[in-house]
């Protein structure tokens, strides 16, 4: 293929790129942004290595003591792009109504008369990246591709880590394929000769993550953080991907999926959703406690899933990543051996902190080593030491310090996790965080029923994060930040795909609700979770192989004590009840509360649901 030049520029398009409708648009946007160079990223792991000794020079990257962490890089961000940047997030359909009221949402014109003078020469002095990847097995049916365009070889390094990226891409998409076109900017060009006065550079006061539902763009400026700029996570696996999936008749979830395999071999896979740092990627990669000897559980994704209804009337699932963008303080040999064991080599490391003999260190690896270390170098680059964290609570790491690491590197990985046929779910489950109200378990009598617990489910919120304390924040499906449409539309389409599995004459997965965070009357959490969650897990298996009866509540249907196995534990019916027990006047304040939250999202909501809150305020009424 010629390789377009634009304005001297030379596009240098590789002979097996076929597909002329991203050279076109590779031309079109190198003609925006206006870099100095563009580099097409093939995937190859020489090139993994040269980008990162290039982000070593830039002082991007630093190289971590290999022989304490193999082929590891720590890099710290600028302090003002920590995390994902959820009120400067669009989603810009053409009517605000189908952005919904969960949404911030601009006109698409006005919204494209913003950004082009920000993209105008946004990466001039810089090198633009054609990043193409798959989300999810490459050729799956399940499967779709993206390519990103950004100035940031950060972010190239860590999509080879997070997603199947490289020049396969290319076999698949061939000369007529699609592609959803994701473009990223750090926002921050370069003047003629200027160098970068930052070795993270990135725009600290404007920043716009702009998703236009209907021509599938995404559209990242500003930020090289996370969700913000690696755009195959939630801003095209979520966002994007669940108008793709109403479209289409399928779903895409903010949902860890893993295998659950009995000491008889049967083996059953559970998708479950989660608000973020609730511990989805724990939970993903779980070691049965002792107790549960012939166990086991095998991660498949950690954090997104899509679920596609086959004609088979089972519903088939992939993670569409390859990889595991986790936060790193609070995980330890105790909360999540398998992670610990990801992480021994080949891993990019954000906002943690640095050790004297060159490690990483993070706030929870006290639990493992029974002390804070002595002396480290903070995410910020200054000091820390125990004594200044005591006086002043300074934080070794950024509490949203992440890793990024290849799902390869988990010792818990499924089998089946890049199998292009995905694996046939067996239950949904939906979590949030509440001290008090919701049980630890129930089981919903229906898919409604399960809809309007996940349609209901919430997190408390912590003064830092939201303002206000304790105050509940709805987040329906734990997709508040990632439906990338009206929200109740979202409740309609789930119904819609479980009636038309069930008029098939399928039987539909179960669902089940759970909160592991029930704290007792010391404010301490009750239940022991991590590891111990394998006993709701087996309880929820007991229920689809009809051996756990449980018994009916007002919230579906609960365990009774002795169904759970409690070997090698020692938890009291007393300390059961305090986690499951359901209390009258804190429903009646709860369902008060569904009452707001459906108000608030009024537009579309459907009938079922308000038909379900009916059912469960007269059974209220009855207790
Ligand atoms: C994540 C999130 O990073 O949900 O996965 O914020
Ligand atoms: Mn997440």
């Amino acid at each position: 293929m010629n390789s377009p030049v634009m304005q001297g520029l030379n596009l240098n398009t590789p002979a097996y790129v076929k597909n002329a409708k991203l050279v076109a648009w590779v031309a079109e946007m190198a003609a925006l942004c206006k870099p100095a160079h563009i580099y097409w990223c093939d995937g190859s792991q020489e090139e993994y290595d040269r980008l990162c000794a290039d982000l070593v020079s830039a002082g991007t990257f630093k190289k971590l003591n290999p022989a304490k962490r193999p082929g590891s890089f720590l890099a710290c961000s600028d302090p003002s792009d920590v995390a994902r940047v959820e009120d400067r997030t669009y989603i810009c359909s053409a009517r605000k109504e189908d952005a919904g009221p969960t949404n911030n949402w601009m006109e698409p014109a006005q919204m494209r008369a913003t950004l082009q003078p920000l993209f105008d020469g946004c990466m001039a002095g810089r090198t633009l990246y054609v990043v193409p990847f798959s989300m999810g097995p490459l050729g799956s049916h399940i499967s779709h591709i993206g390519i990103e365009l950004t100035d940031s070889a950060y972010v190239a390094v860590n999509q080879k880590l997070m997603t199947r990226m490289g020049k396969a891409v290319y076999d698949v998409l061939g000369a007529e394929g699609e592609f959803v076109p994701c473009m990223h900017t750090v926002g921050a060009p370069l003047a003629a000769g200027e160098k970068d006065a930052t070795a993270w550079p990135c725009n600290p006061s404007t920043k716009y993550i702009v998703h236009y539902p209907e021509t599938r763009e995404i559209w990242s400026y500003g930020s090289g953080y996370g969700g913000n700029a690696l755009l195959g996570k939630k801003c095209f696996a979520l966002r994007i991907a669940s108008n793709m999936g109403r479209e289409q008749g399928w779903l895409a979830e903010h949902m860890l999926i893993l295998g659950v395999t009995n000491p008889q071999g049967k083996k059953y896979h559970v998708a479950a959703a989660f608000p973020s740092a609730c511990g989805k990627t724990n939970f993903s990669m779980l070691v049965p406690p002792a107790g549960f000897e012939g166990w086991k559980v095998t991660t498949i994704g950690d954090d997104i899933a899509w679920v596609k209804p086959h004609a088979d009337g089972k519903m088939y699932a992939i993670n569409p990543e390859a990889g595991y963008f986790g936060v790193a303080p609070g995980t330890n040999y105790h909360t999540n051996p398998n992670c610990m064991a990801s992480l021994d080599k080949n891993v990019i490391y954000t906002n943690v902190a640095l050790t004297d003999d060159g490690d990483v260190w993070w706030e929870g690896m006290e639990k493992d080593t029974g002390k804070l270390p002595d002396h480290l170098i903070d995410w910020q680059g200054k000091d820390w030491t125990p004594q200044i964290a005591k006086e002043t609570g300074a934080k070794a790491a950024h509490p949203n310090a992440r890793f990024t690491v290849a799902a390869i590197n988990n010792p818990a990985l499924d089998p089946a996790w890049d199998d292009p046929a995905g694996v046939a779910i067996d239950a949904f489950m939906f979590g949030g965080r509440r001290s008090t109200t919701v049980p630890l378990v129930t089981e919903a009598r229906n898919w409604t029923e399960g809809v309007y617990m996940a349609a209901t489910m919430g997190s408390e919120t912590t003064a830092a994060a939201f303002g206000a304390q304790g105050v509940v924040r709805r987040d329906p499906f734990a997709m508040l930040p990632f439906c990338g449409y009206n929200m109740s539309d979202y409740f309609q389409h789930w119904l819609d795909i479980g009636a038309k599995v069930q008029a098939a004459g399928h039987t539909l997965p179960a669902m089940f609700c759970v909160n592991w965070f029930r704290k007792g009357a010391d404010g301490k959490f009750v239940w022991p979770g991590y590891g111990d969650n394998m006993r709701v897990l087996k309880w929820m298996i007991d229920r689809l192989e009809g051996k756990a009866q449980g018994e009916e509540t007002l919230f579906g249907v609960a365990p009774q004590y002795a169904e759970i196995n409690w070997n090698g534990i020692s938890f009291s019916a007393e300390q059961f009840k305090t986690v499951t027990s359901i209390d009258k006047a804190a429903w009646s304040e709860e369902l008060q509360l569904h009452n707001t939250h459906f108000q608030q999202l009024a537009y579309h909501m459907p009938q079922a649901l308000l038909k379900t809150k009916a059912q469960l305020e007269s059974r209220l009424a009855a207790v």
